[in-house]
């Protein structure tokens, strides 16, 4: 009886307890304690130090933070950039003509020459990372409010920063780990000249389009290539034509031997948020409340907009970027509900909430304030996200005129400086919105939201401008206001500040998103911000009990946009009852789904060209097929995109840019069933380029690998580039003889240079 009572209790603890192999987004520098072993009994061959090293090249020296957003990683020893399609798009896009189409047709430069900068994007790598908790938190142990505790932090934060020099270009990054309860300092080195090198065409690049979108079995090559500069002593430099082809410090080499189900697999980059650790109470509001709003807003937005754009070719134009982004989240918001019901994961929480109150029956009386205050905040929660769908995100024109108060508001209070140094930032930017902007459907989407607004918010949120009938509000901003009407606004804005302070305090749209914004502001936002405060700092002692409560429990922080490893294998999953999906699609796929002309799914006549005649050169599988796409259980969020995915040796195997309809709840709770993550196989961008795009010398650049037939160690080469053995002496004379049946030379194998023949021998033994 005893021992059955402990084993039920052992037993359910564990199962409550267990990180899966594949959950978690863990920090590089902490491989060593937390994972090294269990990586390593899943068939990795790489140490923790091979991984992240501040002492020698490593994997995270080939890894950069991409314009802040998504993650990129070095494929030559040139600086070449490996990305998401998705990611480098508005860069493809601004440099796109009518005439020179690179969304449509694809760009590929022939030279370094023909390579194209890009204001404003960097690649920021990062050199180190240490745990700063100790420094950052001291002073704040006897603290009795937030407010002083807060403030020591912030102290703390400053005086840490003015004992650090930092040249250029270099930055530290501070940041909040655990709900506050730890801090971790980034140092970062940050390259401002990237350029774009190379990109499909939108049929392979963005193949599938929104039907795909979040979805398996997918065959999209979401891939573009851009390579960093840096001035002649490889130090990071603004753009300058004397700029040249920036020299890593680690380049990844790329696998030609590709995935097959249960391989390793390891996924480096920066995912931006995730919130594992909430209480059931805030996962309920968000399943009940919150999503379902956001899903319909969208929804209305998205019928809207998707009619005009099937009824006119130059709206369907102007609008396919914005609409593929309120799309994007719309249908992941969707996949996310449906997945914490499906996985039960209120159920789950609950039940963790009753293991952990009969650790600690503290946690009793945080979990009854938790109850207080989710209820207390859903309905400004509520309003809150009505406002910034619809302000922020949905209606354009409330959109600019939020920004445009923004700059008025400096001219108030800063001056005209001030005014003229953020009109500068706003003038292109707007420039850019106005040019896919048609005031006819903005107009639309405004008078269905504004109706939606009033018809499911309590009327105490509705100002006074928005009532009586939406349809003819609409009329009357959209015929009156400058907001309307790009050319004159931007004219205003580049005019005296004053000028255009007169002007739109008479402006019909303008007065009507300040007076809304007024409202909101003291009716939600101020009373969401003061219960959303007590929620941050209960949420830091529930984070800090469920820590102490489970001392043999590994836990990951919360994505924020810091560098994360993540590591699982190659998995198919089963998305309903009696069907498996495999983990790898393959050209066929694409040519299965092509439908001539249309917009998501036609195929460029070189692909059908190449399938025909199973042109794929030494890309293939071992059964002759292309592959395309393929899965694992890795646990990635939004910013991921363009991670690399590693092999179990150092090697680039794929390129992530996707997960899972049915798993995208991994953001909230990750559940090893249904969560995976969606990559380009490697092979297959190599194919685009090589075959597809004749971009040989790009390939030439590049280190292929055969890691599963050869058996080498790949990094960390003592080589200098002129002698490629690890006891100095070169390779010798090359000639057939030399070459072993895999297609690399006898003497060379020897000395690898991470894993490639040296210089000399690169092309010996290839036939
Ligand atoms: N769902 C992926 C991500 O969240 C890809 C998005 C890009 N593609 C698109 N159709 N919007 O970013
Ligand atoms: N597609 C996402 C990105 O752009 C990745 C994801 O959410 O899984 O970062």
């Amino acid at each position: 009886m005893i021992r059955s009572v402990v084993l039920t209790v052992i037993f359910s603890c564990t199962s409550l307890l267990t990180v899966f192999a594949g959950e978690g987004m863990w920090l590089p520098l902490l491989l060593k304690a937390l994972n090294e072993e269990e990586m390593q009994g899943m068939g990795m061959k790489m140490s923790a130090e091979d991984i992240y090293s501040v002492n020698q090249g490593s994997l995270k020296d080939a890894i950069a933070h991409f314009g802040g957003f998504c993650t990129s990683e070095v494929i030559s020893d040139q600086g070449l950039l490996l990305t998401n399609h998705h990611c480098g798009y508005s860069e493809i896009q601004s440099h796109s003509t009518l005439e020179n189409n690179y969304l449509k047709d694809g760009f590929w430069a022939d030279s370094k020459g023909d390579e194209l900068p890009n204001p404003g994007l960097f690649a920021k790598f990062i050199e180190r990372i240490e745990d700063v908790s100790a420094i950052i938190l001291e002073g704040t142990e006897n603290v009795t409010t937030d407010a002083e505790r807060n403030s020591i932090i912030d102290k703390n934060i400053t005086a840490y920063k003015a004992t650090l020099k930092l040249a250029k270009f270099r930055d530290i990054e501070i940041k909040p780990f655990f709900n506050t309860n730890q801090y971790f300092a980034f140092i970062t080195i940050s390259y401002p000249d990237v350029r774009l090198v190379g990109a499909p065409p939108e049929s392979i690049g963005k193949f599938g389009a929104d039907t795909d979108n979040w979805e398996w079995p997918r065959h999209t090559g979401d891939f573009a290539l851009f390579r960093i500069y840096a001035d002649e002593n490889n130090e990071p430099a603004e753009y300058s034509p004397n700029n040249v082809a920036y020299a890593p410090k680690h380049s990844l080499p790329i696998s030609l031997d590709g995935v097959e189900e249960g391989d390793f697999t390891l996924v480096f980059g920066f995912p931006g948020r995730t919130r594992q650790y909430l209480p059931s109470h805030a996962v309920k509001q968000t399943l009940e409340v919150l999503n379902p709003a956001k899903i319909q807003i969208r929804e209305n937005a998205l019928d809207i907009v998707g009619k005009k754009m099937r009824e006119d070719a130059e709206i369907k134009l102007k609008y396919a970027s914005k609409f593929a982004s309120i799309a994007n989240y719309w249908k992941k918001w969707i996949g996310e509900s449906l997945g914490l019901e499906k996985t039960n994961a209120l159920d789950k929480k609950r039940a963790f909430e009753k293991e952990l109150v009969s650790r600690n029956p503290e946690v009793k009386r945080y979990l009854k304030e938790f109850d207080q205050y989710y209820s207390e905040i859903e309905p400004y929660a509520l309003v809150k996200d009505y406002y910034s769908e619809i302000s922020g995100r949905n209606v354009e024109l409330l959109r600019v005129a939020s920004i445009t108060k923004r700059l008025l508001d400096r001219y108030e209070n800063n001056g005209e400086d001030a005014y003229n140094g953020f009109a500068q930032r706003v003038i292109p930017f707007f420039e850019s919105l106005y040019k896919n902007y048609d005031p006819n459907v903005d107009k639309l989407v405004f008078e269905s939201l504004i109706e939606m607004y009033k018809e499911n918010l309590d009327a105490k949120y509705v100002p006074a401008g928005l009532r009586g009938s939406a349809q003819a509000l609409a009329d009357k901003v959209y015929s009156n206001s400058i907001l309307a009407d790009g050319d004159k606004l931007l004219s205003l804005l580049k005019g005296a500040p004053k000028d255009a302070m007169s002007m739109l305090s008479n402006d019909a749209g303008y007065q009507l998103y300040t007076d809304w914004s007024a409202l909101y502001n003291e009716k939600a936002a101020t009373k969401y911000s003061a219960i959303n405060a007590k929620i941050d700092s209960l949420q830091r002692l529930y984070m800090k009990s469920q820590m102490l409560a489970f001392p043999e429990k590994k836990f990951y922080p919360d994505a924020n946009s810091t560098m994360r490893v993540t590591y699982g294998q190659v998995n198919g999953y089963e998305p309903k009852d009696g069907v498996w999906y495999n983990p790898v699609t393959s050209l066929g796929g694409v040519i299965a789904k092509y439908v001539p002309d249309d917009y998501e799914f036609d195929v460029h006549p070189k692909l059908i060209e190449l399938y025909q005649d199973k042109d794929y050169g030494q890309y293939a599988d071992s059964e002759g097929k292309m592959p395309v796409c393929f899965l694992g259980s890795n646990h990635t969020t939004g910013g991921n995109s363009g991670s690399p995915a590693i092999d179990a040796y150092g090697n680039l195997i794929g390129l992530n840019f996707d997960r899972v309809w049915e798993g995208t709840m991994s953001d909230i709770n990750y559940d090893k069933s249904i969560c995976r993550n969606i990559m380009v196989d490697a092979r297959y961008i190599l194919f685009v380029i090589d075959k597809f795009a004749n971009a040989g010398h790009l390939i030439d650049e590049m280190q292929l690998v055969n890691p599963k037939s050869s058996n080498i160690n790949l990094i960390n080469p003592t080589d200098d580039g002129k002698t490629c053995c690890k006891d100095g002496s070169n390779c010798g004379n090359c000639d057939s003889s030399m070459c072993t049946p895999d297609g690399l030379c006898k003497t060379c194998k020897k000395c690898m240079k991470k894993g490639k023949p040296c210089k000399k021998h690169k092309n010996c033994c290839k036939s």
